[in-house]
């Protein structure tokens, strides 16, 4: 029981950090048995939420999806841009088959308010989610800490305390497409990341906060909050949670790096993954068939840590500190409370019972 514990040792950060140069240098080759785009079987009988797909790995995902005959709703912030890339995907694709079924919805993931308007909004259609891809997210590289309008650290807040709600939430839609799938955009920097739950914005000073403490510490959160997630839900739900990496890819997530680091990033392509490359593990999660079993077998087997599937499609084991099954549940009550839910809210949401959150359209 080390839940008190207050960082990485040296040797689990050391070994973090090992993984990240092995991933960053070798994820080519150990994803060389891939094809590139991934083949996609039929969708047309699915739906799928991909948040933040107005641009890098979250676009390629919605494009492919959607291509591939599935129902594909952009949950995003800026609409325009989504609706400017249905236009300009539906005009690429008119000659190839019907029209593509893909439409747009506003979601703000730096306003736990906006997470619960778009979740009551899609439960309201009473339509069946097959696949909630919850992909976007931030890294603010070098910027000072900043904190959301509901009083989080902004990594935190975007990157897990969101996408928690809105797995959540989103249940009752889950359960109508069951069985039904949880994807969850991690990272391998997870490998280097700690949670201390009580303190989760980064603020009280045992830990000096710089966007890599608040981005790994967040995607370290999301696989703890994530493990216990998917013990809490009952096999008949038939919703299974699973983190993937994507590997280390060309985005606009390099957007706040200096131009000089930019620049350098742009000169090394080999390694780097193209966002269609860096879609893939999360397709692989969101669609195919090997994947509910794979998570039936850790289930049954009370495995400690959810599904995590890395960049090259195979199945992987998260970082050390992610298996610390007392500081996971700790971060679980944590999370719930900072997402203003009580504590049986999943429990509450399988039974079919409505569950009120501090958050949505009476606060908002
Ligand atoms: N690139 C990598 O090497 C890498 C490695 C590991 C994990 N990841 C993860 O992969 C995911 C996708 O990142 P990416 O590399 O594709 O980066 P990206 O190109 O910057 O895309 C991030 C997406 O998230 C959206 N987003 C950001 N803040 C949001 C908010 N408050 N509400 C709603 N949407 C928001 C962005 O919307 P706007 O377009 O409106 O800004 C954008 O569509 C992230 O979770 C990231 O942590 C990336």
């Amino acid at each position: 029981m080390d839940s008190r514990k207050e960082g990485l040792g040296w040797m689990e950060w050391l070994r973090g950090w090992m993984y990240l140069i092995y991933e960053m240098l070798f994820q080519r080759i150990m994803a060389s048995h891939l094809h590139n785009p991934m083949p996609l079987p039929p969708l047309h009988d699915f739906t799928f939420i991909i948040t933040g797909s107005t641009s890098g790995i979250g676009l390629e995902i919605a494009r492919q999806l959607a291509e591939s005959g599935g129902h594909v709703i952009m949950a995003v912030r800026n609409l325009k841009a989504a609706h400017e890339l249905i236009q300009k995907w539906q005009t690429e694709w008119s000659g190839k088959g019907l029209p593509l079924n893909i439409e747009a919805m506003e979601l703000d993931l730096l306003s736990l308010d906006s997470v619960v308007r778009f979740a009551e909004a899609y439960n309201a259609r009473s339509a069946p989610l097959h696949a909630l891809i919850n992909n976007a997210g931030i890294f603010s590289i070098g910027e000072p800490q900043k904190f959301s309008k509901d009083g989080y650290e902004e990594h935190m807040q975007v990157n897990h305390l969101a996408p928690a709600l809105l797995s959540v939430l989103l249940f009752p839609s889950l359960i109508r497409g069951s069985p039904s799938r949880i994807i969850n955009m991690n990272s391998i920097m997870h490998y280097i990341g700690f949670v201390d739950p009580e303190d989760m914005n980064v603020v009280r000073g045992k830990r000096k906060y710089t966007s890599l403490v608040g981005y790994s510490s967040s995607k370290l959160a999301q696989v703890m909050f994530s493990s216990i997630l998917n013990k809490r839900l009952p096999a008949e739900a038939g919703i299974n949670v699973v983190c993937v990496s994507p590997g280390i890819v060309q985005t606009n997530v390099a957007r706040d790096l200096p131009k000089v680091v930019q620049a350098a990033y742009h000169l090394i392509p080999y390694f780097i993954f193209n966002a269609k490359e860096g879609s893939r593990s999360a397709l692989f999660a969101a669609t195919d068939p090997q994947v509910l079993e794979y998570c039936e077998v850790l289930k049954a087997d009370e495995w400690p840590v959810c599904a995590f599937i890395s960049q090259d499609c195979r199945p992987a084991n998260p970082s050390e500190e992610a298996h610390n099954v007392e500081t996971s549940k700790h971060v679980w009550e944590k999370t719930l409370e900072m997402i203003g839910l009580p504590f049986d809210a999943v429990e509450k949401l399988i039974e079919g019972e409505e569950v009120k959150c501090k958050y949505g359209s009476e606060s908002g």
